[in-house]
């Protein structure tokens, strides 16, 4: 589409409510032109997790204000956007119904198409807008929910290399930190706790590594350390710092390993790609550590290490509505009004279904 699109975007799959437009010009560049997000971690924090009928009802009560500020600080009414997209999977199916109905009710009344768009695909297209990506390129989504590197071949063509087998990344981090007594969420306050500890003390397991597959596995790995705590008990601050520590260093090792090979099927399958990139996406981004680890990988083997601002790595409706914006150019179909949400949703329709995969199937 010959145009410059402007594109209202809304995300409310989990514990985020958010409302963004974004222009997408004529080549392919985008500018966000205002990105609000309202995070509920509050609400949910006494809980240890995200509650899924307080988080659909939180995304009520706060929606349509959201968007109103979107809209306003975009400086634009409704009637001058092109299109609308909106979160319709995965995630928690209350939230899902209050944003696509939001967005169906008024694509319907400003007679605007709407694109009803899978979140991961929001996560994998963010490094387009923030970057100017080029395809081919790989994607590491590490978040609360998911874990998966995927392929991202074009806009609505992605292959899901490896997922995990078990829990998310991010869930282990979270894991481990409520056993050990830390506050939730758990990742932050893992990495801190991991700095004044010595990564040498405990070996935990490298679930799969060494493994030709693409997959990953972190329950032993929580597992592991809930048996340490339980052996050494009572664990004190530096015995904390310790457990992090190691436990940090058995999931970079982990990373190292499983992505190494991703890399190396990646420059198998496109051989011509000079200088390619991976991405990373999710909360779990944030960790310095493991950044660190990826960033040094990807300079060993030739890669770009692409890390968009965290702000754009976790939840937010920039990506949903650049999602939007990258279909609508593309030429991709608008979605009809009778489009439902989808708890789970793989982005890759071909992927088979591994164990325990999307087993909370919430948070992405
Ligand atoms: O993408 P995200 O904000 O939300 C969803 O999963 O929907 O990711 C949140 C996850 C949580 O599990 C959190 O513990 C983890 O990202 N996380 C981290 C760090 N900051 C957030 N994990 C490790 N290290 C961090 N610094
Ligand atoms: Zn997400």
């Amino acid at each position: 589409m010959n145009r410059p699109l402007r594109i209202l975007g809304i995300e409310t799959s989990c514990d985020e409510t958010a409302a963004s437009v974004v222009l997408r010009d004529t080549d392919g560049r985008g500018e966000i032109l205002s990105d609000v997000v309202l995070s509920q971690l509050e609400e949910h924090s006494a809980y240890g997790g995200v509650v899924p009928e307080i988080a659909a009802r939180a995304h009520v009560e706060a929606l349509d204000t959201l968007i109103a500020e979107a809209l306003a600080r975009a400086q634009m009414s409704l009637s001058e956007v092109d299109a609308i997209a909106a979160t319709s999977g995965p995630g928690l199916i209350g939230g899902l119904i209050v944003g696509l109905m939001t967005g169906k009710a008024m694509a319907r009344a400003a007679n605007k198409p709407l694109y009803a768009i899978n979140h991961l695909e929001g996560h994998a297209l963010t490094a387009r807008l923030t970057h100017g990506l080029t395809f081919p390129y790989l994607m590491l989504l590490v978040s609360g929910g998911h874990t998966q590197l995927v392929l991202v071949r074009g806009t609505g063509d992605y292959e899901r290399w490896g997922t995990t087998i078990d829990d998310a990344l991010g869930e282990a981090f979270d894991k481990t930190a409520k056993l050990l007594g830390l506050p939730y969420p758990g990742g932050p306050a893992v990495e801190r706790a991991a700095r004044s500890g010595n990564p040498e003390r405990f070996t935990f397991p490298r679930p799969l590594v060494g493994e030709a597959r693409l997959d990953f596995s972190f329950s032993g790995l929580k597992t592991a350390v809930r048996q340490v705590a339980q052996a050494i008990a009572p664990v004190g601050e530096q015995d904390i710092a310790d457990i992090c520590a190691s436990f940090q260093h058995a999931v970079s090792r982990t990373l190292k390993d499983r992505i190494g090979r991703g890399l190396q099927r990646f420059r198998e399958t496109y051989p011509d790609v000079g200088r390619p990139s991976l991405v990373v996406a999710g909360g779990v981004a944030a960790n310095q550590a493991l950044r660190a680890t990826l960033d040094s990988l990807c300079d060993k083997n030739g890669f770009d290490f692409v890390a968009p601002p965290l702000h754009l790595c976790t939840d937010n409706a920039a990506m949903i509505a650049w999602a939007g914006a990258e279909r609508m150019a593309a030429g991709l179909p608008a979605d009809d009004l009778s489009v439902s949400p989808r708890a789970r949703w793989p982005l890759d329709g071909n992927a088979e279904t591994l164990l325990g995969f999307g087993k909370r199937g919430a948070k992405a």
